[in-house]
């Protein structure tokens, strides 16, 4: 995996591309626009804006399960945590590198493990589901395609992988959960 250009921020990155002629043309809304893009980055880097913290939301109730989940969410928090080190310039670009590589395997092997559990109790909703890790999987590497060109960095892939763990995480994983708890009740039941 090359070196990102950590420079360039999502928030600059939407400046540059969206709204560079306006800034040539007003230098004063131009410069009004980037203290306040800079004042929303200080806030961002001196926060924890994007840690997702494992809670019930999450959690499904199967120990294999939220265990591996456990571990990307911390593998994703720990990824965040370099990258805001990177920013300031005391954190590792190569060790980011590694993180980044790393949340990216996990999540392959936890979609690897859900959909061998889904084809082995059959999960009605097998085929989309899986169809929704391929498109992630596909969008994760051209994301890094776009990283090793240079347009766009780090932070879009966190904003990536965030948001789409959390959503798929607390609706698609969530509903597959129930799915599997309902089925080993009743397998409980039928063998009482
Ligand atoms: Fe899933």
């Amino acid at each position: 995996m090359a070196v990102a250009r950590i420079e360039v921020s999502a928030f600059s990155y939407a400046v540059n591309q969206n709204l560079s002629g306006m800034l040539k043309t007003n230098e004063r809304l131009g410069q009004t626009i980037k203290s306040g893009l800079n004042h929303i980055k200080r806030v961002y880097l001196s926060s924890d804006l994007m840690r997702i913290n494992y809670n019930d939301a999450y959690a499904i109730g199967l120990d294999e399960f939220d265990d591996r989940r456990r571990t990307i969410t911390a593998s994703y928090n720990d990824f965040n945590a370099e990258l805001r080190l990177v920013t300031e310039r005391v954190g590792s670009m190569s060790r980011l590198t590694q993180k980044a590589a790393q949340l990216v395997r996990q999540i392959g092997e936890l979609f690897e493990f859900e959909e061998g559990l889904m084809a082995e109790i059959e999960f009605p909703e097998c085929a989309a589901h899986h169809l929704k890790h391929s498109h992630f999987l596909e969008t994760l590497h051209d994301e890094f395609e776009r990283i090793q060109s240079g347009h766009s960095d780090m932070y879009d892939l966190s904003y990536l992988v965030g948001g789409w763990l959390i959503e798929h995480m607390r609706s698609k994983d969530k509903a597959f959960g129930a799915f599997i708890v309902k089925a080993a009740r009743d397998m409980a039941e039928a063998a009482d």
